[in-house]
């Protein structure tokens, strides 16, 4: 079985499997990295969602081999030790979830929106959200979480 090194929140993990496994497995079920989930498997949630040199992609499309050399980012990786990333503590803030299913995708996409524009339009927001499924419908809190932390956690 081919072997690939992967960068992953700063730690290189050498993993074992075929070139076209999709990362979100090799995350899961190598790595233990449970917080990308399932959903679709297709493209169409957004559950799965990591960030691949500051641009969120779907990990269940992405195969192993397409990812040497890049920076991967998992919810795992974005606190500091036991301090919130700004994003999760704005979530946490305005509640913005309910089963939590869909969280660490839309946190993470909005990482990848704030690194770029950090005072995006709310149209910006919806583009950058569209895509990710919340099947618990908490959209208005989640707007509202990304909005927060766009304004640096001030109310
Ligand atoms: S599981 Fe990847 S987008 Fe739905
Ligand atoms: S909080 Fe349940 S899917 Fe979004």
């Amino acid at each position: 079985m081919p072997q690939w090194n992967l960068e992953i929140n700063g730690k290189t993990e050498n993993v074992e499997a075929v070139g076209s496994t999709a990362l979100l497995w090799v995350l899961r079920e190598d790595l233990q990295l449970t917080g990308a989930k399932y959903g679709c498997g297709e493209g169409s949630c957004g559950a799965c969602t990591v960030l691949v040199d500051g641009k969120a992609e779907r990990s269940c499309l992405l195969p192993v081999s397409a990812l040497k050399g890049k920076k991967i980012q998992t919810i795992e990786g974005l606190s500091s030790g036991e301090q919130l990333h700004p994003v999760q503590q704005a979530f946490l803030d305005e509640e913005a979830f309910q089963c939590g299913f869909c969280t660490p995708g839309m946190i993470l996409s909005t990482v990848a929106l704030l690194s770029k524009s950090a005072r995006p339009p709310t149209e910006l927001v919806r583009q950058a959200l569209n895509g990710h499924v919340c099947r618990c419908g908490a959209y208005p809190r989640i707007l509202a979480a990304v909005e927060l932390a766009a304004r640096g956690g001030k109310r």
